[in-house]
């Protein structure tokens, strides 16, 4: 039984997993094209290009970009009318760009618990959390996974709520064949170093409303309207223009996008059904109606009774001696954050996402990337640490 890799021994995987973002000479060119046009900014023809590219894909009727998710976000919440005085429901398990924004029009978040088992908005939890002050929700979807939409939808209606969805992690995610982002009043999207389609920064904002994109499209540009003068501002605006070396690169990363979206499927399925045999920690439920999931994160839970009692930091620590990189993700919901604690949110009891806290590990998108046996890589890793729990208690 050779050692542990964490105790000196020789690790199961050595090879490299693949590098993220990853490019070519597409890239190269787009991005040479951007510079010899001079037209370095907002107006380069790349970024409607790529709206357009963008739009299509998602069947969205409207596309703006944007310079990054979070902004799409405070911008989405600030055409619908949000504000001051007002509260939006938000999961406290995701990342804090979500809730932030809520903050930043000067509205309050309201923090609801999510599902243990996909570790998305409850539904029945965002029931009893709606009140006379509630005026828009915004379901992250988690992971990539889509959020419960046949019964968050009618919900929402029923209180006359905006629906913004946060589609951060879900480029190519469908719900019944429906891409997210687009069911919805606003879909938001971030195009941040991590994510699965990145330009190193950049936001994107979609809808099938006609209104709201005028209104997203002007605020994004000082409040201009598309006809009128460069000097002439209707509305509150600001700039929110993406680059055209971001939507050059963007076109290029396009290519690859529905090659790698398959790939990273196909590397969570076999991944789930290995967990499965190996009784290692559970993946989290892929509902059949999330018929396209994105995956930008593996999620697991961590058992320590499945690995003689050995702490989750311990087993992280061994995983990745053992060649797999992860992590423990976030360390506490987002209202333990002081700009986001009470009382500048409304906290519901929430003790899934304090267990969510204390029981996930996370494996990102690019290792799902790798040559369909790695996923078996990951396996024996961590049968190798089972063999081994003693020395690691
Ligand atoms: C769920 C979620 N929402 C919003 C954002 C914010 O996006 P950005 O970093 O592009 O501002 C991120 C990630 O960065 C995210 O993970």
């Amino acid at each position: 039984m050779t050692d542990l890799a964490i105790h000196g021994g020789s690790p199961v995987r050595s090879e490299p997993w693949p590098r993220w973002p990853q490019w070519g000479e597409a890239e190269a060119q787009r991005v040479q094209e951007v510079l010899e046009s001079g037209v370095w900014g907002g107006f380069n023809p790349a970024v409607k290009e790529f709206e357009a590219v963008f739009a299509k894909r998602h069947q969205a009727k409207h596309c703006i970009t944007a310079v990054n998710g979070t902004l799409t976000l405070e911008a989405a919440l600030r055409v619908m009318g949000v504000g001051p005085g007002d509260e939006v429901i938000v999961p406290p398990y995701t990342f804090i760009a979500t809730a932030n924004a809520v903050r930043l029009v000067g509205a309050t978040p309201v923090f609801v618990d999510i599902e243990p088992d996909t570790y998305n908005l409850d539904i029945d939890c965002m029931a009893a959390a709606i009140g006379p002050k509630t005026r828009a929700v915004i379901p992250v979807h988690f992971a990539g996974l889509p959020v419960d939409m046949d019964r968050l939808l009618p919900l929402a209606e029923q209180h006359g709520l905006a629906v913004i969805e946060d589609a951060a992690h879900a480029h190519g995610s469908t719900w019944k064949g429906t891409p997210m982002g687009t069911l919805g009043h606003i879909g938001s999207f971030s195009l941040q170093a991590s994510k699965n389609l990145t330009a190193g920064e950049g936001g994107i904002l979609i809808t099938n409303d006609d209104e709201l994109a005028a209104k997203l499209w002007s605020f994004a540009n000082q409040g201009r309207s598309p006809e009128g003068a460069w000097y002439e501002h209707g509305m509150l605006g600001s700039n929110l223009r993406m680059t055209g070396w971001q939507a050059g690169l963007l076109l290029a990363q396009m290519e690859h996008f529905d090659e790698q979206l398959a790939r990273r499927q196909a590397s969570a399925r076999r991944l789930i059904a290995i967990l499965e045999e190996i009784d290692g920690p559970a993946p989290m439920r892929w509902d059949a109606r999330a018929d396209s999931h994105a995956h930008h994160l593996f999620m697991m839970r961590y058992d320590p009774e499945r690995f003689g009692g050995v702490s989750r930091e311990r087993f992280v620590e061994a995983l990745r001696a053992e060649g797999v990189p992860c992590s423990t993700g976030y360390a506490v919901p987002l209202y333990h954050q002081p700009p986001l604690a009470e009382p500048y949110s409304r906290v519901e009891p929430c003790p899934v996402s304090e267990q969510a806290c204390r029981e996930a590990i996370w494996l990102t998108q690019n290792l799902l990337l790798a040559e369909p046996e790695a996923m078996d890589d990951i396996a024996q890793a961590m049968l190798k640490i089972r063999e081994h729990v003693d020395e690691l208690r």
